[in-house]
């Protein structure tokens, strides 16, 4: 099976979380991609859609799908997104697509967060992929710095502005052995609008795409 159809299968199944005449929250990338297209075929049994990105909210609006402001929104059932690492915890990288930031508020929202991805997401430690910071442009040195204290290597992701305006530095080299933690010490550095680390906040279902078929994991409590 190819990435592409691991994708599609996980894309599917996410349909069935989708809550009849309610607001579905959406992510982005190419997996919530695939979602966006299936969510078309069932797009008269919802009331419409909050995006977490502009790419995302484009897209629901080419397939004619409503899309709402969060602030218009009281309740948000569920919220399907992506992810760039995961852990069997349901900690999550997330931000290769610069997304982050609006992410992670339409998933503070939402009540069920259920996350798409193909097996070669998930990974017994989170860091392998560059973790992602949204950052104030004037505070790039700054961050950058307080990065290198923590013995990693940030990198400008050049030619790159978020939907905010934004900049995002790429954080290379770090072993997240405590997600949560780190989460919220980053959060403190000053000038770090939000970080990939989505920990204290992490899925609540995770949908893999394997080729024996979907496999579902659930948050111990
Ligand atoms: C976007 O900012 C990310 O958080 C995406 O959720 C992540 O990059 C996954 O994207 P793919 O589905 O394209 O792998």
């Amino acid at each position: 099976m190819t990435q592409d159809e691991l994708k599609r299968q996980v894309a599917e199944a996410a349909l069935e979380y989708v809550v009849e005449d309610a607001v579905v929250g959406v992510g982005s990338g190419s997996t919530v991609f695939m979602f966006i297209d299936l969510l078309s075929s069932i797009k008269n049994k919802i009331e419409g859609a909050v995006a977490a990105s502009e790419a995302s909210a484009e897209r629901l609006k080419k397939h004619g799908i409503r899309v709402f402001d969060l602030n218009s929104v009281s309740e948000l059932p569920v919220y399907v997104d992506g992810a760039d690492e995961i852990t069997a915890h349901l900690h999550m990288v997330k931000g290769g697509g610069g997304a982050l930031t609006r992410e992670k508020i339409v998933a503070a929202v939402a009540k069920t967060f259920v996350c798409i991805c193909d097996a070669s997401k998930l990974v017994p430690v989170l860091g392998k992929f560059p973790l992602p910071l949204e950052v104030i442009p004037m505070a790039r040195g700054h961050v950058g710095r307080e990065i290198l204290r923590r013995k990693a290597q940030p990198v400008l992701r050049e030619g790159f502005k978020t939907d905010n305006g934004n900049l995002i530095l790429d954080c290379h080299g770090l072993t997240i052995l405590d997600p949560p933690a780190l989460e919220a010490e980053l959060n403190n550095v000053a000038g770090v609008v939000s970080n990939g680390l989505f920990a204290r906040r992490g899925a609540d279902v995770l949908l893999l795409g394997t080729p024996e078929g979907v496999k579902a994991y659930k948050k111990k409590n």
